[in-house]
């Protein structure tokens, strides 16, 4: 449960943030290396790589000063240091909030709970289907039972800081009542963010415009499921949005280096996880990137969840400073 306390400092963050054009979230790229060997992620496997140190990535985030700092990758739990990574961006009782993007082969409830007293405030856990077609996309055999098992293994607790991900593609775009009704049943709460071809270069699973009119359809049924059941972060107008860029498989302007934007593994700084360079700073990145870009073909949740208008910033992100 967030304090009133930070739930103030969050809210003031927020407002600077806005005025002054400094990042809503920052995704920290803290290893390229993967454990999983998804169809829709260029990543997977070992890569040799220079790390940033937990004090380091503290530092950089002081710096950045992000209203949520996102730990990601490849796989953030590869890395034996998360726990002293979370301790040095970590402020008591202030901002950013944080979160992590998992696969959950190496969750575990002990790493869970670490995890939290570290200081994350919430646990990404990507889904892509209600099934076991989970373990063949992903490429690793008893991934959905497993998940399944971790989250049940959590029952005792009245509020599991767990959003499940689920990323919106043409092979399970009918599927995503029945996930929402999941991630229900499993008691946690769930995201939808769009496929992009940026990573495979692979456009089979891109929605089509009349699967993106029959998406539209799926949104109004989840819509009416979030209002019942309060479980989906996924508002009106990223549904709206979504459906457009699989309309238009593009959605321009993309506002990286503004809203969000990626630290690497080691500390450097890129447009996001798509696209790789190796800034120094923030300013750096606005002047060599951000203002000649002319790429609009994603809209990963990152994207979709900072680059909306203020009513609508306002408006969905009170449901996250209430928990729900
Ligand atoms: C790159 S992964 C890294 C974190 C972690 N290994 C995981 O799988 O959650 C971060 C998120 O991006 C999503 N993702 C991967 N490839 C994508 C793509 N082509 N389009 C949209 N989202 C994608 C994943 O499903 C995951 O939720």
């Amino acid at each position: 449960m967030i304090t009133k306390t930070r739930a103030l400092s969050l809210m003031k963050r927020a407002a600077y943030n806005y005025l002054f054009q400094r990042p809503f979230c920052v995704s920290f790229e803290i290893t390229h290396c993967c454990n999983a060997k998804c169809k829709h992620c260029h990543l997977g496997g070992h890569i040799e790589e220079q790390r940033a140190s937990p004090e380091q990535l503290g530092q950089i985030c002081r710096q950045i000063n992000p209203l949520i700092a996102q730990f990601s990758g490849g796989e953030p739990l590869l890395r034996k240091d998360l726990e002293e990574i979370i301790k040095a961006v970590r402020r008591p009782n202030r901002a950013p909030y944080i979160d992590i993007t998992t696969n959950g082969i190496l969750l575990t409830p002990e790493r869970y709970y670490s995890l939290l007293d570290a200081g994350v405030d919430q646990i990404g856990l990507s889904l892509d289907y209600p099934d076991s077609r989970h373990d063949v996309f992903r490429g690793v055999p008893g991934l959905f039972e497993r998940i399944e098992k971790f989250i049940q293994s959590l029952n005792g607790e009245k509020d599991k800081a767990i959003t499940l991900l689920c990323v919106v593609q043409r092979d399970n775009f009918r599927d995503l009542l029945r996930m929402a009704e999941l991630a229900y049943h499993w008691k946690v709460k769930i995201n939808f963010s769009a496929y992009t071809w940026l990573r495979t270069h692979d456009d089979n699973y891109l929605l089509t415009p009349p699967e993106a009119e029959e998406l539209r359809q799926m949104s109004t049924k989840l819509l009416k499921f979030k209002q019942q059941h309060q479980n989906i972060f996924t508002s009106p107008y990223v549904f709206k949005k979504m459906a457009q860029f699989f309309e238009h498989r593009s959605l321009p302007p993309c506002q990286t280096g503004v809203k969000f934007f990626n630290v690497n593994p080691d500390g450097t700084m890129s447009p996001c996880g798509l696209i790789i360079k190796d800034y120094g700073t923030q300013q750096e990145l606005q002047e060599k990137f951000s203002r000649h870009n002319t790429c609009t073909y994603c809209y990963t949740s990152i994207r979709a969840n900072t680059e909306k208008p203020l009513y609508h910033l306002i408006a969905d992100n009170i449901q996250v400073l209430n928990r729900f």
